[in-house]
């Protein structure tokens, strides 16, 4: 059985290899399913997944009332056009708006097409705004660091050049604030911005928080200006940081917020949730999606809300992500060349003084995934059903993963690191 399925990889590998378009570098693993927070490869091999899909399987995989839901849906209409209701875009906009405390939802299928939307919306609304002899206000601020996707307007705010430069010319009127930096915000800010999107928790960017300052500078601003202030939560929202979005540390809510990732429990579905005030600026016609919101994935989406309230799981993604944390703290006591162990929740970033790839690869080959980003920050996003014999089970993998994937030459290792007292956590 083993074996059959391991000439299946390689076939699998080699047919990648000839036909994708090259935009992945992937290890050579092809995993072929999944159960709650593991993972197996074609060789049957078991893989402990805190990298969860990038924030997308925040129930694992194979959840039992996603399936249910997702077989029952499949029998009847995957799809149903935009152009007619189907039973499930209401009650779940109704709940967005709940959880949000925004008015209005707009479904999209991506990350990327929600701050599609949300962008088209600010302007949208400035335009509506302007009196006939006015040029709208069209300038869009986003952050240093900052990532919210790969289509033109989103990468028109996503930071890093090596992501944008390929492709300019950009959406014009986007320009980056200095992250947390309150005297470059005031200086950039005017009555010609229409919107700053903020993701207050940057998670590409390695799991940096915005800071209540900063949050609250901006909000006033744009009410200043009559100008959006967007939270991209498309990594940070619907759960992960303990909260049902991370905005909801500060005072002021945002007048956008776009989601994605994990709303559909694996399938794809994006939104954007707007106050009432913006989102009279669209109307019949202006925007629209052929796939997005759909019977299919709005009733998938329904029963992850429902998962996470029925099942307390905002409070396990607290107090599991308190165990993490406390156990990544005592390691980072042990390796020295960890700066830094951040976040909130279940996204957490581990930041290292050296080069994070060869822990990636090697946590693998332990049959742990996780993630890297800016070269050297590990970053963690398993799914909220983790349970505490699950973080026990990655802290004893995790410990080896540093001992063995720091380079001698580099690392500060020490030779004998002292094992973990892990049973309190079993
Ligand atoms: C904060 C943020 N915004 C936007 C996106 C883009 O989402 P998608 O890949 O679904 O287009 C991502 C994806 O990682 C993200 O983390």
């Amino acid at each position: 059985m083993a074996s059959k399925h391991r000439v299946s990889a390689v076939k699998i590998l080699a047919e990648e290899s000839r036909y994708l378009v090259k935009t992945y570098r992937r290890p050579p693993v092809v995993f072929t399913r999944g159960r709650g927070v593991h993972l197996y490869d074609a060789a049957g091999r078991e893989y402990l997944d805190f990298i969860g899909g990038i924030a997308v399987n925040a129930l694992g995989y194979a959840h039992p009332r996603m399936v249910r839901v997702i077989r029952r849906e499949a029998g009847r209409a995957t799809h149903v056009s935009n152009l007619f209701h189907n039973p499930y875009q209401g009650p779940l906009a109704h709940k967005l708006a709940v959880w949000s405390g925004l008015d209005r939802v707009f479904f999209s299928n991506s990350g990327s097409e929600a701050i599609e939307g949300a962008l088209k919306l600010a302007r949208a609304y400035a335009h509506a705004q302007a009196a006939p002899h006015e040029t709208p206000k069209t300038r869009i601020l986003a952050l240093e660091n900052s990532f919210h996707g790969r289509t033109m307007g989103a990468l028109s705010i996503t930071h890093a050049a090596k992501y944008r430069e390929p492709f300019t010319p950009l959406v014009p009127g986007a320009e980056f604030v200095r992250f947390n930096d309150v005297a470059d915000l005031d200086l950039k800010f005017d009555q010609t911005v229409c919107a700053i999107v903020i993701e207050p928790i940057q998670g590409e960017g390695g799991v940096v928080p915005v800071s209540e300052e900063f949050w609250e500078r901006a909000r006033r601003l744009t009410e200043d200006h009559d100008a959006a202030l967007v939270a991209d939560e498309i990594q940070s929202g619907l759960g992960r940081t303990g909260r049902k979005f991370a905005y909801q540390k500060f005072t002021s809510l945002p007048d956008i917020v776009t989601v994605a990732k994990p709303l559909a429990g694996g399938l794809p579905l994006g939104a954007f949730i707007s106050s009432e005030k913006f989102a009279s600026a669209f109307t019949p016609g202006m925007h629209g999606s052929t796939f997005g919101g759909g019977p299919l994935v709005c009733a998938a989406a329904l029963e992850f809300l429902a998962v996470v309230d029925e099942a307390d799981l905002l409070a396990n993604v607290r107090a599991r992500g308190a165990q993490l944390r406390e156990g990544l703290e005592r390691l980072a006591a042990q390796f020295d060349f960890i700066r830094e162990v951040r976040g909130e929740g279940l996204i957490i970033g581990v930041d290292l003084a050296i080069e994070g790839a060869p822990f990636v690869h090697e946590a693998l080959r332990l049959g742990l995934l996780i993630n890297c980003t800016h070269d050297h920050i590990l970053r963690l996003l398993p799914p909220f059903i983790l349970r505490a014999k699950d973080v026990t089970e990655f802290l004893g993998k995790f410990q080896k993963v540093l001992a063995r994937g720091a380079r001698p030459a580099k690392a500060a290792a020490p030779a004998n690191p002292q094992p973990l007292a892990l049973a309190a956590t079993r």
